[in-house]
């Protein structure tokens, strides 16, 4: 699994980062090619010589060379790399990489990395356990970032406790089974559409839906994870993303996602509309809140929104995929076909509010997936990780035809 992969080793002033001569020996075994970016104070602890004695590469630790002035770009180095390893990783570094304070090159080249980062966490017991470590670990996980969870044992400081580096064998495990997950949509660019829009009455009122965006988020994790770049449009939920190679770009109303949706779907390679759009708005938005009246019943009058399926689907170019979703209560595949063809999808993913455990809000979806010859594929209930997993198996298939 590690073959010809590009991995960036990161190493930062602990005691644990004798351990790193042991990974690079680990991971150059395995096939790997190791780039070493040292902190000045990670060298008072591991001298760059043995690092690149065994990774075969210089090691890099200042911006410029001081022999010959040669410039070290962080911005090509973090291109370069299939992933970016962090081991050992010190509070201190931890917190730069958590606030981007970009004071030496290891930080620098962390935050021009486009690749996926894992940080293998080595210090005293108390330092580990400081809220303030904690909340940094917690930063970089939600910017995607892997943490490789230290283990519990004798520290440098004599103390046992939850600190120590994780064993390089463990580590160079954890990057396997990283890689070992498929990366099938490297180099695709997927639009996804989530969650619900919110037509507004007045400033306090809208016309809205149940949607929470837990399907479309995880479609667009999925469709990460297996390597794509993804610009998520995402309607008003309180969900986060994150993967670094989610693009995530919020909307409220259906006119704001039509403009998006078109706006990124020219460059894009496919397109999954899993949002609950809204198909119509009131004419006239109220400029002060409504006033309940005395006596009498209220009339909103209601104008359609653009279609942004349909309209995806009138400028499709052939070798592009576009899938759709249908939400249904009753005569779901009648319905399901007849939006297939409406909106020139290449396939549909049918949900039906008649299934227990599928739809909108929860944590699990039902799903049967539709194509144009006509071919149908039921899947069971699962969670909706797993549902996108199949969407996304699907869209790869139906890719590959159109490529
Ligand atoms: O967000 P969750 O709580 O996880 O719930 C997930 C979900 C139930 C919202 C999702 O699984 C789902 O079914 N999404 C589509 C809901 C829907 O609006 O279906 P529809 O049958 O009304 O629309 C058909 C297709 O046209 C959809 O791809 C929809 O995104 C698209 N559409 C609809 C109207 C419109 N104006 N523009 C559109 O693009």
């Amino acid at each position: 699994m590690l073959k010809n992969k590009h991995i960036i080793l990161g190493i930062t002033g602990s005691i644990a980062a004798y351990k790193a001569a042991y990974l690079i020996r680990g991971l150059v075994k395995k096939g790997a090619e190791v780039q070493v970016v040292i902190t000045p104070a990670g060298k008072e602890f591991i001298t760059p010589l043995t690092l690149s004695t065994l990774s075969s590469h210089p090691v890099i630790s200042e911006f410029f060379s001081n022999r010959d002035g040669t410039w070290n770009s962080h911005v090509d180095l973090g291109l370069w790399a299939d992933a970016m390893l962090i081991a050992p990783a010190t509070a201190s570094s931890i917190g730069k990489m958590a606030n981007g304070i970009a004071d030496n090159m290891l930080i620098t080249t962390y935050l021009s990395c486009k690749a996926p980062v894992f940080v293998a966490p080595a210090m005293d017991l108390d330092m580990f356990a400081h809220p303030s470590t904690q909340a940094n670990l917690d930063k970089l996980r939600s910017y995607g970032n892997r943490i490789i969870e230290p283990a519990t044992g004798e520290l440098a400081s004599h103390l046992v406790g939850k600190g120590r580096m994780e064993e390089p064998d463990r580590i160079i495990e954890v990057l396997e089974d990283f890689f070992a997950t498929r990366q099938d949509l490297k180099h695709q660019k997927i639009l996804i559409t989530a969650g619900p829009t919110y037509e507004k009455i007045d400033p306090v009122r809208f016309i809205g839906n149940y949607s929470s965006g837990k399907m479309g988020f995880a479609l667009a994790e999925a469709c990460a994870e297996r390597g794509a770049e993804v610009t998520l449009v995402a309607g008003p939920v309180s969900l986060e993303t994150h993967h670094p190679l989610i693009k995530r770009v919020n909307v409220e109303s259906a006119e704001e996602m039509y403009q998006a949706a078109m706006a990124a779907f020219p460059a894009s390679d496919a397109a999954i509309l899993c949002a609950a759009v809204a198909d119509y708005r009131p004419e006239q938005v109220a400029a002060q809140k409504l006033k309940r009246e005395t006596e009498g019943e209220m009339t909103l009058h209601l104008v359609p929104n653009k279609d942004i399926a349909a309209s995806l689907g009138a400028i499709k170019r052939k070798e592009q995929v576009l899938v759709g979703f249908a939400l249904e209560t009753n005569d779901e595949t009648a319905h399901a076909s007849d939006k297939l063809k409406r909106k020139n999808l290449d396939f549909i993913v049918l949900n039906s509010l008649r299934d227990a455990g599928a739809g909108f809000r929860c944590d699990t979806n039902k799903i049967t997936l539709l194509n144009r010859a006509g071919v149908s594929k039921a899947f069971p209930l699962k969670s909706k990780q797993e549902v996108a997993a199949d969407i996304v198996d699907e869209l790869v298939n139906v890719l590959a035809c159109v490529k």
